[in-house]
């Protein structure tokens, strides 16, 4: 595992970005596992800007977004179909029909959760998976407890997981109680892992990710199973890191 820590934002967020573009300028083809979350906004926000700048495109890369709210319609503002139309894809020259991110509002889930991994085993291995980590430990919605899904699946959200969420939606009754989200088998397919950690609260979950034993009690824990993980902190984040 390769740990960064950085103070100052824009390295953080360039270095990320740089990641990114530079697997797409060996392989314009690249396959990329996305999230959303306030993590990634700087770092959606710098590729719009390397694309406007002509040093990336996105015209032939594929996308597979992490996770996806049921029952949101996908226009809701908080979806995340619309996050990521309206953060990243919106602005650069990807091919929205190559945009993926799982339907939570299909009529059977587990349908499209079995469909949404056929894709991936079909036109994957995601080249570069990007992440956040929830304060609990999650990866994508795999919330901590005394098992995991390998594939993507239903998930109710944990409370700690949908409080934490509230502050995008009026109330937290508003806040979907399920989601469909890539398992941890799926995300660890990937061929590299870019973790992404910013804020002082984030300390402590990064410390038992990164340095705490593998348990399902803190899924971000398996990403030390993975060969090939970069990881992005900023200062507050990497605070317990030394
Ligand atoms: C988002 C996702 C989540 C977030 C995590 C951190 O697609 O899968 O695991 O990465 O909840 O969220 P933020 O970045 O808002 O702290």
């Amino acid at each position: 595992m390769n740990i960064y820590t950085f103070r100052d934002e824009e390295q953080f967020v360039q270095t990320g970005a740089n990641l990114i573009t530079s697997l797409l300028h060996t392989n314009p083809r690249a396959t990329l596992g996305l999230a959303t979350g306030s993590t990634p906004v700087g770092l959606y926000a710098k590729l719009i800007e390397m694309h406007r700048q002509g040093l990336v495109s996105f015209a032939q890369t594929t996308t597979y977004n992490l996770d996806e709210y049921v029952g949101l319609p996908e226009n809701h503002p908080e979806s995340y179909r619309t996050f990521m139309n309206e953060k990243f894809f919106n602005h650069v020259d990807i091919q929205i029909e190559r945009t993926h991110v799982p339907n939570g509002n299909a009529a059977n889930p587990e349908e499209e959760c079995l469909n949404y991994d056929k894709m991936l085993e079909e036109f994957g291995p995601v080249d570069l998976q990007l992440l956040g980590i929830g304060h609990n430990g999650h990866i994508g919605f795999n919330e901590p407890g005394e098992s995991l899904s390998g594939g993507t699946h239903l998930v109710e959200l944990q409370e700690k997981t949908r409080n934490a969420n509230a502050r995008f939606f009026p109330t937290l009754a508003d806040v979907p109680t399920h989601a469909i989200t890539m398992g941890v088998a799926t995300i660890l397919k990937a061929r590299q892992i870019l973790l992404l950690v910013r804020g002082e609260d984030k300390a402590e979950i990064v410390h038992r990710a990164l340095k705490g034993p593998i348990t399902t009690e803190c899924p971000a824990s398996l990403l030390q199973c993975h060969p090939n993980v970069v990881v992005l902190l900023d200062q507050g984040a990497g605070r317990l890191l030394v």
